[in-house]
């Protein structure tokens, strides 16, 4: 590596910490409350998902040895599949080792450049860099906008296949994707509908089978893919759909064929976390009790809060300023939340966005609500 090359990463990183866009790995004391883990059910630290994990590690072994194609599959990894497609309603479900890494493997293995691929502007990364693995035509569409879909649509009549791809939360509002219109046009157009539903599974719908139970369209949705790392509290990721498409992504799906199989120990444990919300057992309650009264009681105090029916709910703030000064002030009264700001979200729409858990406890809740009130009248958001 030249001294230059060296010279100029490190110039580059200067810069981002000037701009105020430089990201600190911090670990925060045991006082503050932390509002931006999305550990949403507080299975992280389930002692079933522990016991679980500890068996699989006495049985199988801490890692893989290799990727799933080759030496790397276990019993335990099968038997999740099972439980992803049972859970999921669909037929067949395939793991590996992270959402990214199901995201990636997915449009690749399926789409090239006889395709047209159309996704929400606001897709998380890994959908995005999927889509362009894939090297198929990209339409992205402006965020939630199912006309400029349609209009996208209408523009790629000669395309060989077409999918239509969209997270199912998207997280600078919480707010839950426009699935109704995005069926309907794939009905229509004849395009197959991919949701990512990392953000939903385990946090929406009456039993936590997501965003499309929350919206009554399981039967319409062609494929879903997501992480267990969120509101599962274990790690690794999945695509769930028609058997085709699974049986196809074993052969092709490189992160399948290339990279080390999900440890054991995760994969038990994520199994664990499906059986939970199977028999009902998992804290979905007290979690949308939490995000009621949140809600509730900051928009009483008169500040606007976005979302409502997710987990993670944003409190507009106005401007970046404002922003930097609220998420410091509150996390001098021990409230740790993520400031949202241009370009992440619209230009003068800075928000904080706060990530509720099953695990914070009401004292921590009211403890939120007081340190948004008093950060919010000495600052004047409110
Ligand atoms: C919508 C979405 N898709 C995919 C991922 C990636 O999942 P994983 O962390 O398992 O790689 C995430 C996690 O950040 C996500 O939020």
């Amino acid at each position: 590596m030249t001294k230059a090359h060296m010279a100029m990463l490190a110039a580059e990183s200067r810069k981002l910490e000037q701009a105020g866009l430089y990201r600190p790995e911090t670990i925060h004391p045991a006082h503050i409350v932390d509002f931006t883990s999305q550990d949403y059910l507080g299975l992280t630290s389930d002692p079933r998902l522990s016991t679980a994990a500890r068996a699989a590690l006495e049985t199988h072994g801490l890692g893989a040895g290799g990727s799933r194609a080759f030496t790397g599959t276990r019993e335990v990894h099968r038997e999740l599949e099972q439980a992803v497609a049972r859970f999921l309603q669909v037929p067949d479900a395939i793991v590996l080792g992270s959402g990214y890494l199901a995201n990636i493997g997915f449009y690749e293995a399926l789409f090239d450049s006889r395709d047209c691929l159309f996704c929400d502007a606001l897709v998380h990364p890994s959908t995005a860099e999927g889509i362009r693995l894939s090297s198929a035509t990209a339409f992205p569409f402006h965020h939630g906008d199912v006309e400029d879909l349609e209009d996208k649509l209408q523009r790629s009549r000669s395309a060989r296949f077409r999918a239509i791809a969209t997270d199912g939360v998207f997280p600078f509002d919480g707010r839950v994707a426009e699935l109704d219109g995005i069926c309907g046009l794939a009905e229509k157009y004849d395009a197959m509908v991919v949701l990512d539903d990392s953000l939903g599974i385990g946090a929406l719908g009456e039993t936590g089978r997501g965003a499309r139970e929350l919206r009554g369209m399981i039967a319409r949705v062609d494929v879903v893919t997501g992480t267990f790392g969120k509101a599962l509290g274990a790690g690794g990721g999945f695509i769930a759909g028609r058997r085709e498409v699974i049986e196809w992504l074993r052969q092709k799906a490189t992160p399948y064929l290339f990279s080390i199989a999900l440890a054991p120990p995760l994969a038990a444990a994520a199994r664990a976390a499906l059986d939970l919300l199977e028999r009902g057992e998992a804290p979905l309650a007290t979690l949308r009790g939490h995000i009621a009264a949140i809600k509730r009681e900051l928009e009483a105090r008169g500040f606007e809060v976005l979302g409502g029916e997710h987990p993670t709910l944003a409190v507009s703030v106005g401007g970046v300023v404002a922003l930097q000064k609220m998420v410091n002030s509150l996390y001098e009264r021990g409230i740790h939340v993520h400031g949202l700001c241009y370009p992440v979200v619209p230009e003068g729409q800075a928000r904080i966005r706060l990530e509720i858990t099953a695990r914070h406890s009401a004292q921590d809740i009211g403890r939120a609500i007081n340190a948004f009130e008093l950060a919010g009248r000495a600052l004047g958001v409110i």
